[in-house]
C-alpha cells in the first residue's frame, strides 16, 4: 500500500553543517511513529522539511503518493499536514476560539462550495467541538495570549485538528508540561481516530514506548536505527548516542 508519507534522502545543509544528510523516512496511514535522538540529531528540521517550511536541497517528500516537495506549507496543510512548533504558536492578541476559528476556516467547506456565511458556521462549530474535546472550553473567550503553556499546548493542538490532517506533526509537546498535564495529553494522543497518523518527537522515552508503534533514531542528520520500541529500547547503539548527549 501507498504510504501516507514518504520521504527519500533528505539534505539540509546550514553553510558547512548538514543537519539533514540523505534522511528516508516512512510513515504509514494511522501509524504512531516516533522521531528520537539527542539534541541537534535534525528531528525539528525534518519536521520543517515534511511541512514544508524548509525547502531540502536534496531527496523527495511524498504525501501520499504525491510528490510534494515543492509545495509550500499551506499546500501541505491542504494535503493533510498538521503540526505543532517545539514552542507553542498561537497568535496572542486573538482569543482561543478565535484562533481554532481561524485554523478551522480554510477547511470548513469543500473547495467549490465555499460561501463565506457557511464557512464562519462551520468553522465555529469545529471550534466549539474541538475546545471541548481538549478541555479548553471554559477559556473560549480568553486572548490566547493569557494562557499558561500547557494550555497552548492544548490550544495548538486544537488548532491542527481543525486543519483534519491525515498526518499529525507533533514537536515535544510535552516539554514544560506538569505530571497532570502530560497525563492529560497522553490520553488525548491515545484517543485520537486511526485515520490521524502520528509523527511524535519526544525526548521522554517513557511517552514514546508507550504511546507509538515504530520508532527512528536520527542522530547528527542521519538515521541511526529504525523499529519497534522493543528492537530500538534494546539497542546498544541507541542507548551509547543518548549517554553520549541528550537534553
Ligand atoms: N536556521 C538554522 N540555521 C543554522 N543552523 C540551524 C538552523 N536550524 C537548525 N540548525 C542546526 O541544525 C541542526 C539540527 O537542528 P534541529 O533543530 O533540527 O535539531 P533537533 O533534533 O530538533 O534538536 P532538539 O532536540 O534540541 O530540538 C543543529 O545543529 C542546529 O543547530
Ligand atoms: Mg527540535
Amino acid at each position: 500500500m501507498t504510504p501516507l508519507l514518504a520521504a527519500h534522502g533528505l539534505t539540509v545543509r546550514y553553510g558547512s553543517l548538514a543537519a539533514l544528510d540523505g534522511v528516508d523516512l516512512r510513515v504509514d496511514h494511522g501509524q504512531r511513529h516516533a522521531l528520537i535522538g539527542p539534541n541537534g540529531a535534525g528531528k525539528t528540521t525534518l519536521l520543517d522539511v515534511i511541512a514544508g517550511a524548509t525547502r531540502p536541497v536534496g531527496g523527495r517528500v511524498l504525501l501520499a503518493g504525491r510528490d510534494v516537495t515543492r509545495r509550500g506549507p499551506a499546500a501541505r496543510s491542504r494535503r493533510g499536514v498538521g503540526r505543532i512548533h517545539q514552542r507553542p504558536a498561537v497568535w496572542a492578541t486573538l482569543t482561543v476560539a478565535e484562533n481554532v476559528r481561524v485554523a478551522a476556516l480554510p477547511h470548513a467547506v469543500r473547495p467549490g462550495r465555499w460561501r463565506p456565511g457557511v464557512a464562519r458556521r462551520a468553522a465555529r462549530a469545529t471550534a466549539d467541538t474541538l475546545l471541548d474535546r481538549v478541555g479548553l472550553h471554559d477559556l473560549a473567550a480568553r486572548p490566547a495570549g493569557q494562557l499558561a503553556h500547557g494550555q497552548r499546548r492544548q490550544l495548538e493542538i486544537a488548532m491542527a485538528l481543525a486543519g483534519r490532517p491525515r498526518l499529525l506533526l507533533l514537536d515535544e509537546p510535552a516539554a514544560g508540561l506538569s505530571a497532570t498535564e502530560v497525563g492529560v495529553l497522553v490520553g488525548f494522543l491515545r484517543e485520537l481516530p486511526r485515520a490521524v497518523a502520528v509523527l511524535l518527537v519526544e525526548h521522554r522515552l517513557d511517552l514514546v514506548y508507550e504511546l507509538c508503534d515504530t520508532v527512528t533514531v536520527l542522530r547528527d542528520g542521519r538515521t541511526l536505527a529504525a523499529g519497534s520500541p522493543a528492537e530500538i529500547r534494546g539497542s546498544e547503539l541507541v542507548r551509547r548516542a543518548y549517554a553520549e548527549g541528550v537534553v
